[in-house]
Order: C-alpha cells, then sequence, then structure tokens
C-alpha cells in the first residue's frame, strides 16, 4: 500500500527518525516517537519567563476559593520545553505551526514561540485567555490566543463520551471559526488531558490533524509522550 506521509521534500518517516517507533495505539493510526532521556537546557530568556508565568499561575489560583475545582492545572513546563526542544531541534514535525488545547495561562503556547513555532492557543476560559494575552504582550511573544473550544466541529466521538469526562468543556464557541484554521492545519498539538480523557484526545487528534503531524501530550507523573499520525482514515480502510 502506498500511503503519502505528508512531510516535505518527499522525507520519509524513517529519516525524520533514526530511533525505533513502535506500537499503534489501539484503532487509531497514531505511532509513538521516542524523546530524548536527556533534558534540554532551558535558556535565560526562557527561564525569566517561566519565573514570572510561575508567579502568576499561583497568583492566579490563589485568588480563586476553588483553587483545584476548576479546569486549570498547569503542567510541568520544563519537561514540555524540552520536549518542544526536540521536536524542533530534530525537525521532527512536517512544518512550525503549533496549537495548545486548553492553553490554560499560555505558557506552552509561548515557550513553543520561543522556539521558532507560529503558536497559537485555545482556551476556554475567557479570564485564562486575558491573562495569557498580558503576559505574552509583556514578553512581546508572537502568539495568537482564541477563546473558545477546541474540539473540531464533527468531533462527536468525544461528545459521546462526556458523561465520564469531567473535565473537558463541552460548549462555547467553535475556535477555529475565528482563527480561519482547521486542526489540520496545525503541525504539533499540544495538550495537558485530564486523567481518562487521553484517549479521547488521542482520537480527536486521530481523526482531525493531518498526516505527520505530531501530538505532544503531557501525563503527569508518567511524563511526555509524543506520537504521530501515520494515515488518514481513508488509506486506513484500504
Ligand atoms: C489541565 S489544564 C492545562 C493547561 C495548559 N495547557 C498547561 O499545560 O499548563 C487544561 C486546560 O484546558 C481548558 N479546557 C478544557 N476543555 C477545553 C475545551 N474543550 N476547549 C478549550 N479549552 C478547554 C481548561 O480550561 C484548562 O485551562
Amino acid at each position: 500500500m502506498n500511503v503519502s506521509t505528508g512531510l516535505p521534500d518527499g522525507r520519509t518517516f524513517d529519516a525524520l527518525y533514526p530511533r525505533p517507533v513502535f506500537g499503534y495505539n489501539d484503532g487509531m493510526s497514531l505511532v509513538d516517537v521516542n524523546l530524548p532521556d536527556a533534558m534540554a537546557a532551558v535558556g535565560d530568556e526562557e527561564s525569566a519567563f517561566l519565573r514570572e508565568a510561575d508567579r502568576r499561575i499561583n497568583e492566579y489560583l490563589d485568588g480563586r476559593s476553588d483553587r483545584y475545582g476548576h479546569g486549570f492545572v498547569p503542567s510541568d513546563f520544563v519537561a514540555v520545553h524540552s520536549a518542544l526542544r526536540a521536536i524542533a531541534d530534530g525537525a521532527v514535525a512536517p512544518g512550525n505551526t503549533f496549537c495548545e488545547w486548553g492553553s490554560g495561562l499560555g505558557v506552552v503556547a509561548s515557550l513553543a514561540a520561543m522556539l521558532g513555532f507560529d503558536a497559537w492557543g485555545i482556551e476556554i476560559d475567557r479570564d485564562l485567555v486575558a491573562a495569557s494575552e498580558v503576559l505574552v504582550d509583556e514578553f512581546d511573544l508572537p502568539v495568537s490566543f482564541v477563546c473558545g473550544n477546541f474540539i473540531p466541529p464533527g468531533g462527536d466521538v468525544c461528545a459521546d463520551d462526556a458523561g465520564e469526562l469531567g473535565w473537558l468543556a463541552m460548549g462555547g464557541a467553535n475556535a477555529y471559526d475565528e482563527m480561519a484554521l482547521d486542526p489540520e492545519d496545525f503541525d504539533v498539538i499540544f495538550a495537558y488531558p485530564w486523567p481518562g480523557e487521553e484517549r479521547v484526545i488521542a482520537e480527536m487528534f486521530d481523526r482531525h490533524a493531518a498526516v505527520g503531524a505530531v501530538l505532544l501530550t503531557y501525563h503527569g507523573l508518567e511524563g511526555m509522550r509524543l506520537r504521530r499520525k501515520l494515515l488518514d482514515g481513508a488509506a486506513r480502510r484500504n
């Protein structure tokens, strides 16, 4: 079976991944991609940004009566930065468009912008979007935030599971309308799924992302995971 890789310049996945990939993800067309074991160093500019972001996140959470009672929990930014650096340095993605699904205070999208990605963040909470915009303005970072829902139109596979998904917001505006972009326009998508939402996020990526795009996810103590979409739906059925 001949399948287009969706990668530029006739590059092959093997050329991009000298390290082995392993295992299809049950029923999905995603393959795991190894990330380096060693953590990448965080530069001075990134350190200064992360210190300020941490301060603002604590201030934001301390100011809420329900510190743990809502959807925003920050990921491990140093670990995410390290993975993004590996993706950027290794030209792992087919291009440099990046989207953070559920961007919280926008820190990961900001790190992506610092690494040269054309970065977007989609967040359902209007206050967090406003705080993200203030943060990137102050650090003069070219990141675009959209207040809305990252679940793509037709992402009903996820909505079906909504009863079991405590934190994944279902309402709100379709973010892609405002962006004039679709999920398949992104080369790298990052998400920090709550426990129980990992599969739904992967399925959404599998269904809607472009062939060749990569999904980077943070899983708390289990760390980071990077997966690539190998086939589109039509190729899978053949
Ligand atoms: C676990 S937090 C992760 C925040 C950020 N990505 C990070 O790594 O620090 C998940 C975020 O997704 C947002 N969110 C949840 N469901 C969403 C949806 N359907 N569309 C847009 N944002 C959503 C929440 O408001 C929350 O800020």
